[in-house]
């Protein structure tokens, strides 16, 4: 049998920070709402001339150096995000170019919150098919230029930065279980549109979210998505080591752990110093986590995520 098992994670999280603090001076809010109703206490902006494909760049760079790997072996590029640096060329082909990897595949999927669980079930098909062998697997967003700073419902609540995955094929299981899915019908809950309804395309996109609707659509979402991961795989609850979901709120991943009955020391989080950096929460999460010692080497680990779209998704792997 193929298989295909993570061979080393990486992240980078560019140098602005910007405290909740700091946002009391540019809209109406408080430090106190902020981390009450998300968790979040801090997140990091790029640089004005730093591009997403800057941000992947200096993850997949982190990841091949844990790795110790010839980045001429890879063989397979996915860029989960949601700001591209242009429309084309994509931003695999741009991270393609920067660290010298020959000719193979190179693609960017658009599935917001979801699409790094999106890009490993992915690219674990691409190698159980036999059409890839190591694959390279970002999540990179630059969420700080999709918001507007005049609408405190949702200016507080992202940020930017990159996580990476090298995924190798392999003789033992590694991603056991991966499940996909989207429903459209609820896309006018939250949508990245032109501030102003109209036909002026040239309008620069901004984030546009009914967050409380939303709120509760995710957390019955992925309530019935880990119930399934535990079904399909006949698994008890106690079995899973450790949880590294997609950091939107607080709130919602401690309903996610609750339905899981597993404790929050098993959570991996990054919101309080992120805040929601879409595609890349989960990269940037496991990097951690990997990082610090605690996923270890054996240990069953459950990614979930869930976004516009709405799209949501989850991962079972065995590190
Ligand atoms: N500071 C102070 N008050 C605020 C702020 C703020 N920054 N933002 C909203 N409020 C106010 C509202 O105006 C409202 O006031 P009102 O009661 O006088 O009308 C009150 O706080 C409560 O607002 P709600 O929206 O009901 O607050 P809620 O508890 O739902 O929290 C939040 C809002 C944090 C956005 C939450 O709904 C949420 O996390 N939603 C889900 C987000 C998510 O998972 N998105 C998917 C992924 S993102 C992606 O895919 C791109």
């Amino acid at each position: 049998m193929i298989y295909s098992k993570i061979h080393s994670t990486g992240s980078y999280l560019p140098p602005k920070i910007v405290t909740n603090k700091d946002l009391e001076k540019i809209v109406d809010t408080t430090d106190e709402w902020i981390v009450s109703r998300t968790g979040i206490k801090q997140r990091h902006f790029a640089l004005d001339h730093q591009n997403t494909s800057d941000l992947a760049f200096e993850a997949a760079s982190d990841a091949i150096k844990k790795g110790n790997i010839d980045p001429a072996t890879i063989d397979l590029i996915i860029v989960a995000t949601s700001t591209p640096d242009l429309p084309f060329p994509n931003v695999g082909c741009l991270i393609q170019e920067r660290l010298g990897i020959p000719a193979c595949p190179a693609l960017s999927l658009e599935t917001a919150c979801s699409g790094f669980v999106y890009a490993l079930n992915i690219a674990d098909n691409f190698i159980k098919a036999g059409q890839a062998t190591r694959a390279l697997i970002i999540g990179a967003e630059l969420m700080g230029r999709l918001l507007d700073w005049t609408d405190r419902s949702t200016c507080v609540l992202f940020g930017d930065g990159a996580g990476a995955v090298i995924l190798d094929k392999s003789d033992e299981p590694g991603i056991l279980y991966s499940y996909l899915s989207a429903d459209g019908r609820h896309r006018s809950l939250l949508e990245a549109r032109p501030k102003e309804e109209g036909i002026d395309v040239h309008l620069s996109p901004s984030i546009h979210m009914a967050g409380n609707e939303v709120f509760k659509v995710a957390v019955k979402t992925l309530e019935l998505l880990v119930d399934k991961v535990i079904e399909d795989n006949n698994l008890e609850k106690g079995d899973i080591d450790w949880l590294v979901p997609h950091q939107a709120n607080l709130r919602i991943i401690a309903a996610t752990a609750k339905r899981l009955n597993m404790p929050m020391e098993q959570v991996v989080l990054t919101i309080q110093y992120t805040g929601n950096t879409s595609a890349a929460t989960v990269p940037i999460a496991l990097d951690v986590a990997v990082s610090d010692g605690r996923i270890k080497k054996g240990q069953l680990v459950l990614l979930e995520a869930f976004g516009a779209g709405f799209t949501w998704g989850a991962n079972l792997v065995k590190f």
